[in-house]
Parts: structure tokens; C-alpha cells; sequence
């Protein structure tokens, strides 16, 4: 299914035959290389192991902001420095305004970067006395950066998952023998539109390893467990916030760009943008606005501030449509709410998030560094007043919601299921053994 966008890739090359083991066993999550959003996403899945009594260790450069008292936290500081230094300031905005190609350049070199503080971390003292006085029965790697988990599982003699945050990755295509379908499915790592000209096929058949979750043919040892983090309950929303909406009686626009990309600090224009497509439309609007002075000349039918519920926002009967800079987990909840979007893709995947969409007929793809209020009032126009766009959501929304089991109850038993079996490697496709060309879709 299109939507779901986490995998787990059970992962077979280090293998021991451990059977019947489903509970107290040592996990530990390596999640060393990555930013905090890694975390988010896949935390359903560790609250669920260690009640289940599994004993839980996870390697993250950033704590937790509220912890789990069952899960043993490991925080390489090297790895939080470094990782502090090349992530902080409005990096995000300011690479899309300045560097046109930006999305394939910094794909290609992450790699690389991810190699360095994988090498960072394993020369480390404090990271060399806790590998020689650990013990794991199972390793979870997150799939980018994070290489050196694989050296850690063989270290440990333990099984391995990989657990990716994103759809497949370009470089695993191959490595885990997934039929290379970018004949007629797009990349995730570049934009193309999704209907391919003769010569961008050409381009991306060419370059060889290329992914994303359009209907596509996974091996059995590819599980997606998109939407895990979404919750089927939300909290009821802090009074100021439910005053605002009751005050609308034509509903309210939710905006926000996420934890990563800091709107208040890009150009005055572009928020500009925003304030201006505010004031000419009649609807109350939301905005997640994380600086610590709001501009000025703000309309009355706008409420701001630094921190929002937005699972609990996005599941209200009165909202309308959602402006986001379509990061993964931000249209996942949109989908599972049935809330139509206005997507601002800024870096990483969310361009071809956005992508998909906008060719999905569930929102519109709006260009964030050269928005004008004439372009968002026409957007939000159409969101509002067009009913296909929410038609085409409540249709996805459904397909999402409509699984054997929820996605982290999937990913429970699948993690469960490497334990008890230990020996998975009947899940192996035969496709592993295969050479590159004959497993492309080059037909
Ligand atoms: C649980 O994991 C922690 C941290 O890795 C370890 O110190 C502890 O000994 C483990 N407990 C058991 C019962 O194995
Ligand atoms: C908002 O409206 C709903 C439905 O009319 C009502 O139940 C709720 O109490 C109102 N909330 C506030 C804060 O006025």
C-alpha cells in the first residue's frame, strides 16, 4: 500500500538458532547516527517490547524527552556534539533557497557524513567499555548512518533488524535484493514527476539503485509498519485553543513546518506570504510558530504559538486542510484524520512526498522558496472549495486505517518472530544472489 512508509527489513546475514525466546530478552535499538524525529517514530515499538518484559537498551545522541524508566538510555556525547553542530540554525530553508539541486547533493552525501561519526563513535572510550560489557540477543539499526550497527550485531553475535524511517534507501535496494522497479516507480533521493519522460527513465534506470513505497514487490523480510507513532485517542485540546475554533464556524487551517524547519527565521517574504493569503481568507488559521517574537500586523483570524497538539488538531472534526512541509510522519497522521493538504516540501524525502500527494489528488505541492500569497490563496481556494481533494483523502484514509493488525502490533510480532525463530533465512528472496542488471525493471 502506498501510504505506509516504515519497513523492517529482517535482515539474515549473522544468524544464531536461538528458539523459543519471547521474553526477557536484550534489545538494543542502535539509533546511534540520528536525529531525534529518528526516535519518534519507532518508540511505540520499544514501549511495547519492554511490556512485554524484554529488557530494552537504546544508543540515540539525544535523550528522550519524556523517558521510559524500563528503557536503558546510552547517549555517546562525541555523537551529540557533532550531531548538535551540523544540524542547528535554519539550515533546512536556507540550503533549498541557495542550492537548487540541494536535495540530490546532500542524499549523496550522507553516506559519507554518516560514516565519520560511525567512526566518531566506535573510537570513543566510552562507547569501547560498553561494547565489551554488553550482551545483546537482538540489534534494531536504524537504516540511515547507521552502518556500524551491523558491526555491532556481528560483535555481539546477534541477530539484526533494520528498521528505516523512510521508505527503502537507494543503497539497500540491492544489498537486501528488491526488485529495482524505477522503470515506473519514482526515487525517493531525486524529484522526478511521477509520470516519467523517456529520459529521466533513462536517467534514474541507469542509476542503478533507487526506492520509495509506491506499490512495489517486497521481499517476505520487508514489513511496513507505517503510522506507528499515530494515536487512535487523542488528549482534548487546551481551552485556548478550542475557544479559537469554536469562534470559526467555517473551520480552521492548521500550519506547520515540522521540528526541523524554522519558518519565523526565513526570509519576512516568505512568511510574508503566509500573513498576506491569511488576511483574504475567511477561515480561522493555526499556525505552529516556533520564534519567540510573533511579526506584526498579524489578522485577527490567525492564533500562533511555539509548540502544537497537532495529532489532536489533525483529528477535529472542524479542520479544513493542513499546510505542511510534508515530512513523513506529519502526512501519515494527516491520512489516518482524513485532512487534505497544502505540501512546502523543504528537504530530505519530503519533496517526493509532496510529489505524491499532489499526483495522489489528496493536496496541492506548493514551492516554498519563491511562494506568493496569490499561490496560497489559490491553494487553500481549491482545498477548501473543491471536494475531491478531501473525497481522495477520506479515500486514503480508509485503505490506511484497514490492517490485520496495527502497524506496531505487526512490528512486535515480526521482531518477536526473529527471536523465536533465530534462523530466518528462508525468507532470503532468491533475488539476493542475483546480478544487478537482471533484477532491474529495465523492460
Ligand atoms: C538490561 O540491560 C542493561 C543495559 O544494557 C544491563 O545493564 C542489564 O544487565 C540488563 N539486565 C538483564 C537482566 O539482563
Ligand atoms: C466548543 O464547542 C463544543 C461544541 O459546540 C463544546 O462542546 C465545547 O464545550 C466548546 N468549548 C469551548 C472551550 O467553548
Amino acid at each position: 500500500m502506498r501510504t505506509q512508509k516504515y519497513w523492517i527489513i529482517l535482515a539474515l546475514s549473522l544468524l544464531i538458532v536461538t528458539p523459543d525466546k519471547t521474553s526477557g530478552e536484550n534489545i538494543l535499538f542502535f539509533f546511534g547516527i540520528s536525529t531525534y524525529s529518528h526516535r519518534i517514530p519507532v518508540w511505540p515499538l520499544v514501549e511495547k517490547l519492554v511490556e512485554k518484559g524484554h529488557n530494552v537498551t537504546f544508543v540515540s545522541p539525544f535523550s528522550p524527552k519524556v523517558p521510559n524508566p524500563k528503557v536503558h538510555e546510552f547517549t555517546p556525547k562525541e555523537i551529540t556534539l557533532s550531531m548538535e553542530k551540523n544540524t542547528e540554525g535554519p539550515v533546512a530553508l536556507h540550503l533549498r533557497s541557495t542550492v537548487k539541486d540541494q536535495s540530490i547533493k546532500s542524499w549523496f552525501g550522507l553516506p559519507n557524513w554518516g560514516l565519520g561519526l560511525c567512526e566518531l563513535f566506535l573510537k570513543s572510550p566510552d562507547v569501547r567499555h560498553w561494547i565489551s560489557s554488553s550482551k545483546f540477543d537482538l540489534v534494531v539499526i536504524d537504516g540511515l548512518f547507521n552502518d556500524c550497527g551491523l558491526g555491532l550485531a556481528y560483535k555481539f553475535n546477534a541477530p539484526h533488524l533494520i528498521y528505516d524511517t523512510t521508505s527503502i534507501f537507494m543503497w539497500q535496494l540491492e544489498a537486501f535484493g528488491i526488485p529495482n522497479e524505477n522503470s515506473w516507480i519514482p526515487d525517493m533521493q531525486y524529484f522526478f514527476p511521477q509520470k516519467m519522460s523517456f529520459l529521466q527513465r533513462l536517467w534514474t534506470t541507469g542509476n542503478s539503485l533507487r526506492c520509495e513505497e509506491f506499490p512495489r514487490s517486497l521481499p517476505p523480510y520487508v514489513i511496513p509498519v507505517g503510522g506507528m507513532h499515530i494515536k487512535e485517542n487523542v488528549d482534548p485540546l487546551p481551552k485556548t485553543l478550542e475557544n479559537f475554533i469554536n469562534g470559526s464556524e467555517k473551520g480552521f487551517v492548521y500550519i506547520s513546518f515540522g521540528s526541523s524547519v524554522q519558518i519565523s527565521k526565513a526570509p519576512p517574504e516568505i512568511y510574508g506570504a503566509f500573513i498576506e493569503a491569511i488576511k483574504r481568507i475567511k477561515v480561522n488559521f493555526i499556525w505552529k510558530w516556533e520564534g519567540d517574537n510573533l511579526p506584526s500586523n498579524l489578522p485577527s483570524n490567525v492564533f500562533m504559538q511555539k509548540w502544537m497538539p497537532q495529532q489532536a488538531l489533525l483529528a477535529h472534526p472542524k479542520i479544513k486542510a493542513f499546510v505542511t512541509h510534508s515530512g513523513l510522519m506529519s502526512i501519515q497522521e494527516a491520512i489516518f484524520n482524513g485532512v487534505p493538504l497544502v505540501s512546502l516540501p523543504v528537504f530530505s524525502e519530503q519533496d517526493y512526498n509532496a510529489e505524491r500527494v499532489h499526483t495522489g489528488g489528496y493536496g496541492i505541492r506548493l514551492e516554498i522558496t519563491t511562494l506568493t500569497a496569490d499561490q496560497l490563496v489559490e491553494a487553500l481556494s481549491k482545498i477548501l472549495y473543491t471536494p475531491s481533494y478531501k473525497d481522495e483523502m477520506l479515500k486514503k484514509s480508509k485503505a490506511f486505517r484497514d490492517r490485520p493488525m496495527s502497524p506496531a502490533d505487526t512490528a512486535l510480532w515480526w521482531t518477536e518472530f526473529v527471536l523465536r525463530q533465530g534462523d530466518t533465512s528462508f525468507l532470503k528472496p532468491m533475488s539476493i544472489y542475483q546480478k544487478l542488471l537482471t533484477i532491474q525493471g529495465m523492460g
